[in-house]
C-alpha cells in the first residue's frame, strides 16, 4: 500500500523524519507531499523544501518527495495512494488532524493514519526551529546537517 505524508516542511525536522521512517515501516511505499497553506509565510520557498526533503530522506528505501498542489483527496488519488499518515504530537494536532481525516474521507473516502510522535521528538515543531534560529540559537539537534547549514546561510545573508 502507498501512503502520503503532508505537511509544510518549513524546514523538515527530526520530527518529521521519525514519522516519515515509521509510515516506511508501515507501507510499501511513502510519498512526502510538500504542499503550500495559503495563510502561512514561509521562511524556505518550495523549490528550497523539496530539496531539503529529498536529501533528508535519500537514506529511505521506497520514500519519495513530491509537491503538493490543490487537495489532498486529488493528489492522492492521481499518486495512487490509498492512506494519508500524519504524526500526533499533543491535543491540538488531534483537533485539527482529525477535521481533516473526516472531509477527506467524505470527499474521497481516503483514510487516515495518526502515529503518536515518539517521545525524543514529541513536542518539536519547525515554528520553534524557525523561532530559535532567527534568534541566532542552534538547532543543530532538531534538524538534518544540510538543513541546519542552510538555516545559517540563510541568517548570514539576511544578516549581512
Ligand atoms: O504542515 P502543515 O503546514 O500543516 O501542512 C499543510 C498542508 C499543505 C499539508 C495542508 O494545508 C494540506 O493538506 N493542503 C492541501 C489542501 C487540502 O486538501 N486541505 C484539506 C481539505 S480543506
Amino acid at each position: 500500500m502507498r501512503a502520503v505524508c503532508p505537511g509544510s516542511f518549513d524546514p523538515i525536522t527530526h520530527g518529521h523524519l521519525d514519522v516519515i521512517r515509521r509510515a516506511g515501516a508501515l507501507f510499501d511505499e511513502v510519498i512526502v507531499a510538500v504542499g503550500r497553506n495559503s495563510a502561512k509565510k514561509y521562511l524556505f520557498d518550495t523549490d528550497e523544501r523539496l530539496e531539503l526533503v529529498r536529501a533528508a530522506i535519500a537514506d529511505l528505501p521506497g520514500a519519495r518527495v513530491e509537491v503538493l498542489s490543490g487537495l489532498l483527496v486529488d493528489f492522492c488519488r492521481n499518486q495512487g495512494a490509498q492512506v494519508v499518515v500524519k504524526g500526533l504530537r499533543f491535543a491540538s494536532d488531534f483537533d485539527f488532524e482529525l477535521q481533516m481525516a473526516h472531509i477527506n474521507q467524505s470527499l474521497t473516502g481516503l483514510e487516515t493514519v495518526l502515529l503518536p510522535a515518539s517521545a525524543q521528538w514529541g513536542t518539536l515543531s519547525s515554528t520553534m526551529v524557525r523561532e530559535v534560529a532567527s534568534l541566532g540559537g542552534d538547532v543543530g539537534a532538531f534538524v538534518p546537517p544540510l538543513v541546519a547549514e542552510r538555516i545559517e546561510q540563510k541568517r548570514n545573508t539576511t544578516h549581512g
